[in-house]
């Protein structure tokens, strides 16, 4: 039986820092409500001429180099994300190309903040079913293209930057992905919308220029369902894998609040120190937080052989999921 491992990661942020001075100039906040209610202090965000493609490939290119393997050897290119630079081609497409994979299948996935664990899923199965040997799976947003700096409610949450990790279908040794699951509720996807265009009817241009398209979100009633949400995805897969909750060495939820993250922890009796958080220097970043945070803290050597890592994320959809590895 094949199981599918992660060889590589890789992430790459913006070097641009706005920091919550700086949106305390911009919005009426305070760096107190948003550190209080959020966890953020700063975020990362594209400059003018900076593309989703250009960190996507930096974080492809870094998963590559960690696992020493060419781009000529993938099979597969997932790119999770609802802000690619264009509809088409994709930024998967665009990334197959620029890493040699020709040849490859390549996909945009759009699963919202959920997005790298439903392509962790996905290439879970291409790798034990396909015959597939070598997957990469991205998670990657330009989110302050889609946000109203206008809106206080929103513009003070979102980030920018993208993360990869590079699969690989080897002999079963027990090490990779235990389980991926993947949920959906399409009937509250009315509480955080992404509108783009509305193709149900030919927009004129005049409402096209004043809908510009942002991020909408009922924050406040989402909370109660994200942590309900991630700590029952978390539950089922540590259930069904038959490892117990204080196994967990690391627990790398999606970083959309502080508060949203401890309360899981809480629930989930994830020991003390155990969960990763970066949200305070990246903010929500959507697809790509988990990867990012991933590749933090492999690249800083926290990640053992054998330890069991624990992913989940929660989004608009709503979607959520989580995915298991022993590393
Ligand atoms: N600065 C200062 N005040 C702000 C503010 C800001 N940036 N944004 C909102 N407020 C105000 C509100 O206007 C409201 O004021 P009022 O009481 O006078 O009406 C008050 O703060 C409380 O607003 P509320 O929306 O209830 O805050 P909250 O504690 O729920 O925090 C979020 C808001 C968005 C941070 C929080 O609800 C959240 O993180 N929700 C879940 C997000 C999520 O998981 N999304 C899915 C993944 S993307």
């Amino acid at each position: 039986m094949k199981r599918a491992r992660i060889v590589g990661t890789g992430m790459a942020v913006p070097d641009k820092i706005l920091t919550n001075a700086d949106l305390e100039k911009i919005v009426d906040t305070t760096d107190e409500w948003i550190v209080s209610r959020t966890g953020i202090r700063e975020r990362r965000i594209a400059s003018e001429g900076e593309s989703l493609f250009d960190f996507a490939l930096a974080a492809a290119e870094r998963a590559l180099e960690m696992a020493g393997i060419a781009g000529s050897e993938v099979d597969l290119v997932i790119c999770a994300t609802f802000s690619s630079d264009l509809v088409f081609p994709t930024t998967s497409a665009r990334i197959q190309a620029a890493i040699g994979a020709s040849g490859a299948a390549a996909f945009d996935l759009s699963a919202a903040c959920t997005g790298f664990i439903y392509g962790l899923g996905i290439a879970d199965r291409f790798l034990r079913t396909d015959g597939a040997r070598t997957a990469l799976v991205l998670g990657g947003e330009l989110l302050s293209r889609f946000t109203d700096w206008t809106d206080r409610d929103t513009c003070v949450l979102f980030g920018d930057g993208a993360g990869a990790a590079l699969l690989r279908a080897e002999d079963d040794a027990g090490h990779g992905l235990l389980d991926v699951r993947m949920h959906c509720d399409g009937s509250l996807g009315d509480l955080i919308r992404l509108p783009a265009c509305d193709n149900r009817k030919s927009p004129s241009l005049g409402e096209l220029e004043a809908d510009r398209s942002f991020i909408k979100m009922r924050g406040n009633e989402t909370f109660k369902i994200a942590v309900r949400s991630l700590a029952e995805v978390s539950d089922e897969v540590l259930k069904d894998a038959g490892i117990a909750h204080e196994e967990v060495n690391w627990f790398i939820p999606h970083q959309a609040n502080r508060r949203i993250i401890d309360a899981v922890g809480r629930r989930l009796e994830i020991r003390d120190g155990h969960t990763y958080v970066n949200i305070d220097r990246y903010g929500n970043t959507s697809a790509a937080s988990v990867p990012i945070a991933l590749d933090e803290l492999n690249r800083a050597g926290k990640l053992a052989k054998g330890d069991i890592v624990l992913c989940a994320a929660f989004g608009g959809g709503l979607v959520w999921g989580a995915g298991l590895l022993r590393w």
